[in-house]
C-alpha cells in the first residue's frame, strides 16, 4: 500500500497482483504499520457478486473493462479498428510521502502510460499523466480521464452552468446511477463551464461537511463526470474532450494529458476555497509576490468604440483625482476596428482614431502616475481585414466550407507559424514601441470548425495561446496579461498559469455580479478576478443601484471601475474616492487571506469575508439581495476569528448602506469590541437593510 498524506487529506493505493487501484481518499489518516494496511484492504475488498462476474475490481486507476471494472474507462481507443482492449501492469513506481509516479505497460496494446499523484502541503492533489504509443502503427487516443475514487457519504453533485452575462450559476443535485456528465466543446472553456466539480455530502455548507472536487487545468475542451455504479463504486472523473482524429499517436509519440487539480476538504466549501488559494498563492511567480494588484479603470463601458483622444484625456484627469492606478483602453484603437464589424486582426494603431498614435496619450497617463493596459483579440479575425484578405486560408476551417460567424469574426489559426507569427510579431511591435506593461486580451466566439489542414486542432489551439502569453511575457519582463472571454469565457486553473487577472463577467451589474463573483471565487482567488464599479444606471439591466452597493459589489476582487467616471455626480465621486483609498489600504489582506462564507446568511442575502491568515483584522460584507421575509432585522455572526482574541468590530460607514427601514439603529451601531468566540456564536444585530445595498465591516484585534 502506498499512502501520500498532508495536514489535512489522505490518498491510499494498493497494488494488487498485476493491478493498481486507490482505496481511499479523504480525510487524512494514520496507517500505522503493516498491519492496519493490511486490515484497511481486507475491510475495504469487496464480495463478488451473483450475476456479475467472479472478480471484483477496487477503484481501478485505469479501469480496464478486461479487468472487469464496468464503468467509463480511464483511456480509450484503438488501432484502426483493433487494439481496442488494455490490460496495463506496473513496470515501475516510484513515491515519497507526497507523490506516486506509476510507469504502467500493455504489451499487446503497445502502450504505456506515466500516472503521477502530487499531493501539495496546501492538500491540492495534481495529477499528471500521459499515454506513449510504443508499437507499429497508429493509435487513435479518443480520451484519456483521470477518476477519483468519491466515499459512500459524498451522495450531492455541485457544478456551475451560465451564459454571457450569468455566468458560474451553481446547480446542486443528488449524485443518481449512472454518469452525469458535463461537457464542453466551445474549443475554449466557455461561460458554460463548471471551473471544479464539487461532489459532497448533502449537509455540506460552506463551513463544515465534506467535499471533493476535481477540475482541469485546461483552457480547451474539457470533460467532467461523476459516475455511480450499480455494484456500489462511485467517483469523480475529468479530462480533455478530444475531438474525432484529434490525437493520432505514431509509434513513439506520445499525449501528455493537461493536468487535473483535485481536493478534499472536512471544511465544507470554504476549505476547497481555501485549499486552492494557499496552492495558488504558493506559486513563486504568483502576481501579489510581483506587486499589489491596481486599481483599473477600464474604458470599454465608458466610451465603446468611441475613441476621443480630448474626451479620455478628460476621464484620466478625474481617474488621477480620485486615485486610480490603471488605465486599459479596450477595443477600437487599430485598423479599421470602428465597431465589431471590422479591422480585428490588424494590430496596427488606427490614424483615424488615433491620428497622434497611442504615445501622447499613455504619456498623458504615464505623468499622472498611471499604467496603461490596451486590449487585443489575437486569436481572432473579422474577415473584413487587411489580414484576412491576404491570408484567407489562416482560419480554422473545414476545407471548402466558411465557418458560421460569431460577433462577425472567425478564428486564426495559430497552430499555423504563418498566422501565429503574425499576431507575435505585431502585438510585440505595439508593446515595443509603446509603455504598455498590461495587455486585455479577449476571446468573442466559439470554435465551430475547429480544424486545421482537415484535423481538428483544438488542442494545438489551446497550447498556441499558452505559448503565445509566455513569449510575449518573455519578450516583455513585467507584461501582465488579462483573460478575457466575452466576460468569463475563459476563467479556469489551466489560464492562470498563464495570465494574471480574469475579466468575470460582461455582467456589470452589482446584483446580477454577487452570484457571478461568488462562485467563480470558488476555486479562483480574487486577486484574479477583475470587479469593476459599474455606471449608475447599468448597462446590462437598465437597473440604478446605489454607489454604495455597486463599489461593495466590486471590493472583494481586483477591484476597478467600468464607467465613465466624468458622469459620477459629487456624492459617488467622493465614495469612489474612499472605494480606492480603502481597497489600497487593505488589499494586501482581501488579497491573502482565508475566506469564510457564512451558512446561516443565504438566499435574501450573503455574508462573506477575508480573514487575516494571522487572524489579527477581517472585512467582512453583508449584502442584502432581496427583501427579507422577516421585518425583525437578522443577528449576524462571523465566523473565522481567533476565539480568545478581542476584537473592535465596525461598521465602515462611509462605504456602507446609509438608509435603512427602522426607527432606531441596533445598540452597539456602529463599534463594539467582542471576543472572536462571541463574534462567532453571538454575533451582532443588525439594521433592517433594503434590497440591493449593503453593509462592509472591519474587525481588528485589540
Ligand atoms: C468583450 C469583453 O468582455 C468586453 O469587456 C470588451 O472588451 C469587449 N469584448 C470589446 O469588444
Amino acid at each position: 500500500m502506498i499512502h501520500l498524506s498532508q495536514a489535512r487529506s489522505s490518498i491510499l493505493f494498493e497494488a494488487d497482483g498485476d493491478s493498481f487501484s486507490i482505496l481511499y481518499w479523504g480525510k487524512k489518516i494514520v496507517v500505522a504499520d503493516k498491519a492496519a494496511q493490511e486490515s484497511i484492504v481486507r475491510a475495504l475488498t469487496k464480495p463478488s457478486y451473483h450475476g456479475a462476474l467472479d472478480v471484483s475490481p477496487g477503484n481501478l486507476i485505469l479501469r480496464e473493462h478486461s479487468r472487469g471494472w464496468m464503468g467509463h474507462p480511464a483511456l480509450r481507443g484503438h488501432r484502426s479498428g483493433v487494439s481496442a482492449s488494455n490490460a496495463f501492469t506496473v513496470k515501475n513506481l516510484h513515491h515519497t510521502d507526497s507523490t506516486l509516479t506509476i510507469d504502467f505497460a500493455d504489451s499487446i496494446a503497445g502502450l504505456e502510460i506515466k500516472v503521477t499523484y502530487t499531493l501539495t502541503p496546501s492538500d491540492i492533489l495534481l495529477m499528471d499523466a500521459e499515454v506513449t504509443n510504443v508499437a507499429e502503427g497508429d493509435y487513435y487516443l479518443e480520451h484519456f480521464l483521470y477518476w477519483l475514487p468519491l466515499a459512500e457519504q459524498a451522495d450531492e453533485i455541485l457544478d456551475f452552468y451560465g451564459h454571457w452575462t450569468k455566468e458560474r450559476q451553481p446547480q446542486r443535485r443528488s449524485i443518481g446511477y449512472g454518469i452525469t456528465s458535463r461537457e464542453g466543446f466551445e474549443g475554449r472553456t466557455g461561460h458554460d463551464y463548471t471551473i471544479t466539480q464539487v461532489a459532497l455530502n448533502h449537509a455540506t455548507g460552506f463551513r463544515h461537511g465534506e467535499a471533493w472536487s476535481l477540475g482541469m487545468a485546461w483552457s480547451g475542451n474539457n470533460i467532467a463526470h461523476v459516475e455511480r455504479l450499480i455494484d456500489g463504486h462511485k467517483s469523480i472523473g475529468a479530462g480533455e474532450y478530444l475531438l474525432p482524429g484529434e490525437v493520432i499517436l505514431a509509434k513513439g509519440q506520445s499525449y501528455k494529458a493537461p493536468r487535473a487539480v483535485a481536493t478534499f476538504s472536512d471544511k465544507g466549501l470554504d476549505g476547497v476555497t481555501n485549499n486552492h488559494y494557499t496552492w495558488i498563492r504558493s506559486r513563486s511567480n504568483h502576481i501579489t509576490k510581483v506587486k499589489p494588484r491596481p486599481l483599473t479603470l477600464n474604458m470599454w463601458e465608458a466610451v465603446y468604440f468611441d475613441h476621443t483622444e480630448a474626451a479620455i484625456r478628460k476621464m484620466v484627469d478625474k481617474a488621477a483625482e480620485i486615485g486610480v492606478e490603471r488605465v486599459v483602453l479596450d477595443d477600437g484603437w487599430f485598423g479599421s476596428r470602428r465597431d465589431d464589424r471590422s479591422g480585428l486582426g490588424d494590430w496596427v494603431v488606427s490614424d483615424e482614431a488615433w491620428p497622434n498614435g497611442l504615445g501622447p496619450i499613455i504619456e498623458y497617463i504615464n505623468d499622472k502616475g498611471i499604467e496603461f493596459g490596451l486590449w487585443f483579440e489575437g486569436e481572432m479575425v473579422n474577415r473584413d481585414s487587411d489580414i484576412y484578405r491576404a491570408y484567407p486560408d489562416w482560419i480554422l476551417q473545414e476545407p471548402g466550407r466558411i465557418p458560421v460567424e460569431g460577433r462577425y469574426q472567425q478564428v486564426l489559426d495559430l497552430t499555423k507559424e504563418g498566422a501565429y507569427n503574425h499576431v507575435l510579431s505585431q502585438v510585440d511591435t505595439v508593446l515595443t514601441e509603446n509603455n504598455i506593461g498590461y495587455i486585455k486580451w479577449d476571446h468573442n466566439r466559439h470554435l465551430t470548425d475547429p480544424i486545421s489542414d482537415g484535423r481538428p486542432a483544438v488542442r494545438q489551439q489551446t497550447e498556441a495561446i499558452y505559448r503565445l502569453f509566455d513569449e510575449l511575457k518573455r519578450r516583455h519582463p513585467g507584461l501582465e496579461i488579462e483573460s478575457c472571454s466575452s466576460g468569463g469565457g475563459r476563467i479556469d486553473l489551466g489560464m492562470i498559469e498563464h495570465a494574471d487577472r480574469f475579466w468575470t463577467s460582461d455582467q456589470n451589474d452589482a446584483l446580477e455580479r454577487q452570484e457571478i463573483q461568488r462562485w467563480s471565487a470558488l476555486v479562483i482567488p480574487p486577486e484574479f478576478l477583475g470587479t469593476h464599479v459599474g455606471p449608475t444606471v447599468g448597462h446590462q439591466m437598465h437597473r440604478t443601484h446605489s454607489i454604495s452597493f455597486r463599489v461593495l459589489n466590486a471590493l472583494f476582487g481586483h477591484a476597478g471601475i467600468e464607467w465613465n467616471i466624468n458622469e459620477a455626480n459629487a456624492e459617488e465621486t467622493e465614495v469612489l474616492k474612499k472605494y480606492i483609498a480603502f481597497y489600497k489600504q487593505h488589499r494586501n489582506l482581501l488579497h491573502s487571506g482565508t475566506v469564510v462564507r457564512s451558512d446561516e446568511i443565504v438566499g435574501s442575502a450573503y455574508l462573506y469575508g477575508t480573514v487575516a491568515l494571522d487572524k489579527k483584522e477581517a472585512i467582512f460584507t453583508y449584502m442584502q439581495l432581496t427583501s427579507i421575509d422577516n421585518f425583525g432585522p437578522l443577528v449576524t455572526t462571523f465566523d473565522g476569528l481567533d476565539k480568545d482574541s478581542r476584537y473592535q468590530i465596525s461598521v465602515v460607514e462611509e462605504l456602507s448602506a446609509n438608509e435603512f427601514t427602522q426607527k432606531s439603529p441596533p445598540g452597539w451601531w456602529p463599534s463594539l469590541a467582542l471576543t472572536g468566540d462571541h463574534l462567532a456564536h453571538i454575533g451582532v444585530q443588525l439594521p433592517v437593510l433594503k434590497p440591493e445595498s449593503g453593509l462592509l465591516f472591519h474587525i481588528k484585534a485589540l
